[in-house]
């Protein structure tokens, strides 16, 4: 029937697919769905179990700002104010990624985990004080290498089912790429780098395979 706007139109007799979903179905969705708010029919993922892993996340966001913090204060006391500088910078990044994730866990429905019974046990990094500064930036290493593995792990598992989700993460795993980096550079301009650390193999070891 002319104007049947269900009808697909031909090119050379093939069929061809729709592109998107018919908007009237998608209003329709929305409707019958508001009290989802930004979660809509078309999310894919398994919701319940991002809003678990962001909850991870949001845990080594808070671990890391309070170890962070802690750190400025200690290198603040022994006069060390470049250092004490760069932890402060860090744990304010920190606690701005804990408040993105936070609000996404919100946009999904879902509570965000502030409680601070078990935050040490959901967090992926680990809090470690550190007995001279050496030792508190090689323990900011270690926390970022986690954080780094831990939310690419993330990244992958959502792939395409959560695109604001994911890119959330890899906004923040680039952020954490460059804090492990500002450490490293950190432990080269104190002259310790290469020295034995906790780790066996060096990221570079490891790359070459
Ligand atoms: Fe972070
Ligand atoms: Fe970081």
């Amino acid at each position: 029937m002319p104007g049947d706007s269900n009808a697909q139109p031909t090119n050379n007799g093939v069929q061809k697919k729709p592109f998107l979903t018919d908007i009237k179905i998608i209003r329709d969705r929305a409707r019958q769905h508001i009290s989802d708010g930004a979660v809509t029919s078309g999310y894919s993922a398994d919701r319940a179990k991002v809003i678990e892993l962001l909850n991870t996340a949001l845990a080594t966001e808070i671990v890391c700002t309070l170890r962070y913090r802690y750190h400025y204060y200690m290198a603040s006391g022994i006069h060390a104010k470049s250092v004490a500088a760069e932890f402060l910078e860090h744990a304010q990044e920190e606690q701005a990624h804990a408040d993105l994730i936070a609000e996404r866990i919100t946009q999904l429905g879902g509570k965000p985990n502030f409680n601070p019974e078990g935050l040490a046990t959901r967090s992926h990094a680990e809090y470690v004080e550190g007995d001279s500064l050496v030792q508190m930036i090689e323990e900011d290493l270690v926390a970022e290498r986690i954080a780094i593995d831990s939310y690419r792990e993330i990244a992958q598992f959502i792939g395409q089912d959560d695109p604001t989700t994911r890119r959330l993460m890899e906004q923040i795993l680039a952020m954490e790429e460059q804090h492990a980096e500002d450490l490293s550079t950190m432990l080269d301009d104190l002259g310790k780098k290469g020295e034995p650390a906790a780790a066996p193999l060096s990221a570079k070891t490891l790359g070459k395979h």
